[in-house]
């Protein structure tokens, strides 16, 4: 990077607007929404949607509420102009949802624009050139006038060939490309000469579409932008102005919230912000942000994830898992002061005293949008053992017993602390599979049988120590007595079994049995071990092995 930006780089100029008037208002009611999924979303895509792909998403922003879908390009490829005939041949438009086409300012381009949207009900012909000085100089080498030149003749072939599309009712959109890099004067004086052609009146309005097709500022230039605009152009009553963002600095969806709050009346955009480099304004944020303010957004999220679901599959992209509202990790807490918080909000609500949602940490009701709330339980180095056995219990139904959680937490901490971060649920069950279940060194079980006799249970046990076979026997009252009897009879230090607990393991978790059991030497030391197996009683046997190969290797 550069030591000095500024030899580089310059601050993009402020509108000269003293009295601006939005930073006083309040959003109070949804904008009309146009999706741009199926034309902007669609050209940014490294794959571009198929025709099915493409006719799946438009039924679904159908039925999440859009009135307005720029469903292409027709003019652009055949597949354009095919996907825009099916719509209209096989009446897959519902009455009340506008058709909205895609086209440069040139007349064959028109042509077949116009061509693509014979038989449609309601469409809206979106006619756009660039306005900006970069984009006249360098891209088009043109004057100002040459640039108005082009958009007031692709004004006009629109218009002289509106007649071809009797019995469809046309709305006519006009979008200064680069709007917001465009010198407001010009940018103005561009849409009032398409004006005097299209002659839009409050009865018939046109819409006059602002892009941000690159943010070059923050967004109060932009509000500004617009507020100037709404305020300056004449005929503002035979428009319907429009805010097309995209989001290059991050801040597309507050542009668009503060175009709204400069006077726009409409919003187009993508669903979770898909379109060219870091994305055209994402529709579902604003319209969620908009319900959060408890206005009704006139969209229907209540589906999220099957919403989702299907954008993922149409488009190929991947919803961030921290992206606002949709991402995995939006409604889950990780902070344990954090989760205390929910916690009480939630009950708080449960009790229906609250009229208003005022769960800290959580902006809506995740259910509302058919998402749920989650807690990450996650252990550190400053964890106690409460935690650690937590996680085992609700991760993996390991349930340890209290004095084994003083033996365990001791030893997670340690390893943690060692890896010098936090670990989930399945990495101190590894652990905890390391410490007890998988030692098998001095001892490991070959075979063990016993048969009972008057009350007398006489075991014998295959073993390997350090590799070698040993047959064990013993007698005893139990099992496991007579397994301690043995090992005595082996000649080992006497120990005795002073702890003993057993339950099912979850399903899938091997379908087994775990038993825990402690056991005293004669010295008086401890030693927890723990054996897992499918038969409960070769589960405590391992169990018994554990705790004498634990107590070996701290000797
Ligand atoms: O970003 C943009 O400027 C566009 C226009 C064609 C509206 O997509
Ligand atoms: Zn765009």
């Amino acid at each position: 990077m550069l030591k000095d930006p500024s030899t580089k780089y310059r601050p993009f100029p402020a509108v000269r607007l003293p009295d601006r008037q939005w930073p006083n208002r309040t959003l109070t009611h949804a904008p009309m929404w146009c999706s741009v999924d199926l034309r902007d979303g669609n050209q940014a895509l490294a794959i571009p949607m198929n025709v099915s792909q493409k006719l799946e998403l438009f039924q679904l922003l159908v039925k999440c509420g859009f009135k307005e879908i720029e469903v292409g390009f027709p003019s652009a490829s055949n597949t354009e102009f095919t996907f825009n005939r099916r719509l209209i041949e096989e009446q897959r438009v519902p009455e009340d949802v506008w058709l909205q086409v895609l086209v440069q300012a040139r007349e064959d381009l028109i042509e077949r624009t116009v061509e693509s949207l014979v038989g449609a009900k309601k469409a809206i012909i979106h006619l756009y050139n660039s306005t900006s000085p970069a984009q006249r100089r360098i891209v088009f080498g043109m004057s100002r006038e040459e640039i108005l030149g082009i958009a007031v003749r692709g004004a006009q072939w629109v218009r002289e060939r509106l007649s071809q599309l009797k019995g469809t009712e046309v709305r006519l959109q006009y979008s200064p490309e680069s709007f917001s890099a465009t010198e407001v004067e010009f940018a103005k004086e561009v849409a009032e000469a398409v004006m005097d052609v299209w002659k839009p009146t409050p009865q018939h309005k046109m819409i006059l579409n602002l892009p941000d097709t690159v943010e070059v500022t923050t967004p109060n230039v932009y509000a500004d932008q617009v507020e100037w605009t709404c305020r300056n152009i004449k005929n503002r009553d035979s428009l319907i102005v429009s805010l097309h963002t995209h989001n290059d600095r991050a801040t597309g969806v507050a542009a668009t919230e503060l175009g709204m709050l400069a006077g726009a009346d409409r919003v187009e955009g993508t669903l979770f912000g898909n379109g060219e480099r870091t994305g055209n304004l994402d529709i579902v944020t604003v319209a969620l942000n908009l319900y959060m303010q408890g206005i009704d957004p006139k969209l229907d999220f209540s589906d999220l994830n099957a919403l989702a679901e299907v954008y993922e599959r149409s488009t190929g992209m991947r919803i961030p898992p921290r992206h606002p509202y949709a991402g995995e990790l939006v409604f889950t807490a990780f902070s344990g002061s954090h989760q205390d918080a929910i916690k009480k909000g939630l009950a708080e609500w449960a009790t229906g005293r609250q009229k208003y949602w005022e769960v800290p940490y959580l902006t809506i009701d995740p259910a509302d949008i058919g998402r749920q709330y989650r807690e990450v339980i996650r252990v550190n180095s400053q964890s106690g053992k409460g935690g650690v056995a937590y996680l085992l219990e609700s991760e993996y139904g390991i349930d340890l017993p209290k004095e084994m959680q003083r033996e365990f937490g001791p030893i997670a901490n340690e390893e943690v602390d060692r890896l010098g971060r936090e670990v989930t649920g399945a990495e101190l069950k590894s652990m905890f599979w390391r410490e007890y279940i998988e030692r098998t060194s001095p001892w490991q079980l070959q075979g063990f049988e016993t048969e009972s006799r008057n009350g007398v249970v006489r075991c014998r046990a295959r073993l390997l120590r350090e590799g070698e076979p040993v047959e064990l026997s013993g007698e005893g009252n139990g099992p496991l007595a007579a397994l301690v009897r043995g090992f005595s009879a082996l000649g080992l230090p006497r120990f005795e079994i002073v702890s003993y607990r057993e339950h099912a393991l979850s399903a899938g978790e091997e379908a087994a049995a775990i038993a825990y059991i402690q056991i005293k030497h004669s010295d008086g030391r401890t030693h927890w071990g723990a054996g897992v197996d499918t038969n409960i009683e070769l589960a405590s046997v391992r169990a018994v092995l554990s705790a004498l190969n634990r107590s070996q290797a701290s000797k």
